[in-house]
């Protein structure tokens, strides 16, 4: 149907007949001469239709914004002062001889470059929201990027392996999607969390690398990182090291940033501990482009005055900790309590701060509310562990440490970007030796912090059991600039390790029967050591594209609310389908 596509027009075409195929994305009318700015997904091409080719006028004349054209003629020069640099094509246009609608379009709900739509509103018309360039450009690039991980897995020897997504109720973490079975009156089946027991049978198997670009379903609360459907690299290897996996995983990073936009990682990634990121940074996902750390005070605030600091500071598993902002000082009031009520959303109950007029002056230096009820040792330890200089502020937080960190962490990274602290550039790292288990404060209860199948390091097994609180897990995540973007374990690959870890988390022997016997089984014919990661593709392709949701590298996303807006799923059924399914909803109006 075309010789050439939009984009790809050029100076080496002149004089040279060629047809195009596209949509009308600009219809200007210059009395008597019409110009269409013809686009493809390569980009657009300029063509200039003349009275004197009757035929092909009419038609253009016809045509309006998204109709479908065929388009011969021969490309010449744009005129001078006419030629725009920012265009591949922007140096040349056709002059038509023949203008074919190939189909017209309604009026589109919105202007296809307009920049400043709603997101319900793209959601709604996705399909035309999809024709825009930026869209085009995000999923060519999610493209290119599962091509590299894909070459560069199979070059490695993994080998891609389907797993269900009918699978059974093993509750990993998030709340599952439930499918209602029609053979089986009153059972379900589950979507796959992730095909976490899946690849690690298949190392049992023998397969000794796997990997699966594979959707993951999760009916978690939706945020902008969240989708509840989203897409993983699935990655398990047997016989590696927890180093060794690490590196050939950090590989993989930097060739899909390679292939895919060019970009070189640091070689290698900063490894720090869960420790080491809580203690620096109050976040197990620190921003490495803010260069700002928290400074640790809870040894010295015990006996101070200020019980809002002493309290905490004394109490176990409390912890008072500072974030020195440089140039702070110049905050206004207002900003000071825009801060206060931003760490709110933490939790945190108010965020005292003292700002550094005159280091050499002592207390008279420091201007702050809180000053007076603290004696000269803590504030010299403030300004000594801190650096803090001459126009710096530092905000305290003190607390549950949870509480800290949560505070503090997110105000690093607020005020790191907004104050233009944050350096650009990619700051990849991996945080390792996070514990076992976390104590879920609402079921009293541990829980698995990444999930019950990840083994204890060498010489904490007997914690599991006795001090869940001591142990620490081969688990490890990678994060790049503040996100997640994947994580991983190594295995219990002993059944007698994987009893003890579902005893410490309290599933009885018959509950680890019914829900997880199949592993069980499958440890016992000689499990190989193995271990593995998932990456968050969505996340990374956000991070690549510069987006700031993971709904924009997502063709057919779901908005917060967990609704597709093109199809409008979820949607009722009938009840003939609900018989079938053998299920009767609760308090509908007037069903039955
Ligand atoms: P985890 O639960 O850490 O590990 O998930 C791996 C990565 O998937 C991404 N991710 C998400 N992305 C978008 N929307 C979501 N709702 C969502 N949830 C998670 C994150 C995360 O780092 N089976 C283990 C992996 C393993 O141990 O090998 C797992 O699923 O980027
Ligand atoms: P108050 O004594 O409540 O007037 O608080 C004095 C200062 O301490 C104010 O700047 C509060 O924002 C701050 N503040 C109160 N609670 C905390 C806390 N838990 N951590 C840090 N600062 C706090």
């Amino acid at each position: 149907m075309r010789t050439q596509y939009c984009g790809e027009l050029s100076t080496a075409l002149i004089d040279q007949s060629v047809t195009l195929a596209g949509w009308v994305h600009r219809r200007r009318d210059h009395g008597g001469v019409i110009f269409i700015d013809l686009r493809d997904h390569s980009g657009l091409a300029q063509v200039v239709c003349d009275p004197d080719r009757a035929d092909a006028f009419a038609a253009a004349d016809r045509a309006r914004g998204e109709y479908v054209l065929r388009i011969s003629g021969v490309v010449r020069h744009r005129p001078e002062g006419t030629v725009n640099p920012n265009m591949r094509s922007g140096a040349v246009e056709v002059f038509a001889h023949a203008v074919e609608v190939l189909n017209p379009s309604a009026t589109p709900p919105f202007q296809l470059d307009d920049d400043n739509l709603s997101e319900g509103v793209r959601l709604e018309h996705r399909v035309l929201d999809l024709r825009r360039e930026q869209m085009q450009r995000n999923l060519r690039l999610r493209h290119r990027a599962a091509s590299a991980a894909r070459r560069f897995l199979d070059a490695h020897g993994f080998v891609d392996i389907e797993t269900p997504v009918l699978y059974k109720s093993t509750p990993e973490g998030a709340r599952e999607f439930l499918v209602p079975s029609r053979l089986h009156d009153g059972h379900f089946y589950a979507l796959p969390q992730s095909p976490q027991l899946f690849k690690q049978m298949l190392m049992i198997a023998g397969f000794d690398r796997y990997y699966q670009i594979v959707k993951c379903f999760r009916d978690e609360d939706l945020r902008a990182d969240r989708q509840p459907e989203f897409t993983q690299i699935d990655v398990e290897t047997s016989f590696l090291e927890e180093g060794e996996i690490r590196a050939l995983m950090e590989s993989l990073v930097r060739a899909i940033f390679r292939d895919s936009i060019g970009v070189e990682l640091p070689d290698p990634f900063p490894v720090l501990t869960y420790d080491d990121v809580m203690r620096d940074y109050g976040s197990d996902k620190p921003d490495l482009r803010v260069p700002l750390k928290l400074t640790e005070l809870t040894d010295v605030m015990q006996d101070v005055e200020f019980k809002v600091f002493s309290g905490p500071a004394k109490s176990p598993g409390g912890r008072v900790a500072a974030l020195r902002v440089p140039g702070g000082g110049a905050l206004t009031r207002g900003e000071i309590d825009g801060y206060t009520e931003f760490v709110r959303t933490s939790g945190a109950k108010g965020l005292a701060y003292i700002k550094v007029n005159d280091r050499a002056a002592g207390a008279d230096g420091l201007q702050s509310p809180i000053v007076k009820n603290l004696h000269a040792g803590a504030l010299a330890a403030i300004l000594e562990r801190s650096g803090a200089e001459n126009g710096d502020l530092l905000f305290f937080s003190a607390d549950r440490a949870s509480v800290v960190n949560e505070a503090l962490g997110a105000l690093r990274q607020r005020v790191g970007h907004e104050r233009g602290l944050a350096q650009s550039g990619w700051r990849p790292l991996w945080v390792v030796d996070f514990p076992m288990f976390e104590f879920d404060e609402d079921s009293k209860s541990w829980k698995a912090r990444h999930h019950p199948f990840t083994s204890p390091k060498d010489g904490h097994e007997g914690f599991v059991e006795t001090a869940p609180e001591r142990a620490y897990a081969k688990a490890y995540d990678v994060v790049l600039n503040g996100w997640e973007i994947g994580g991983g374990s190594v295995r219990i690959h002993r059944q007698e390790v994987q009893q003890q870890v579902f005893r410490a988390l309290k599933i009885s022997p018959e509950d680890q029967r019914a829900k997880f016997g199949f592993l069980l089984d499958a440890l016992q014919y000689g499990a190989p050591p193995h271990g593995g990661i998932a990456f968050g593709f969505d996340r990374l392709v956000t991070l690549m594209v510069g987006a700031e949701a993971i709904r924009d590298v997502i063709a057919f996303p779901k908005t917060q609310r967990g609704q597709d807006l093109l199809t409008g799923a979820p949607s009722p059924v009938t009840e003939q389908q609900l018989r079938e399914l053998h299920i009767r909803l609760r308090n509908r109006q007037g069903g039955g």
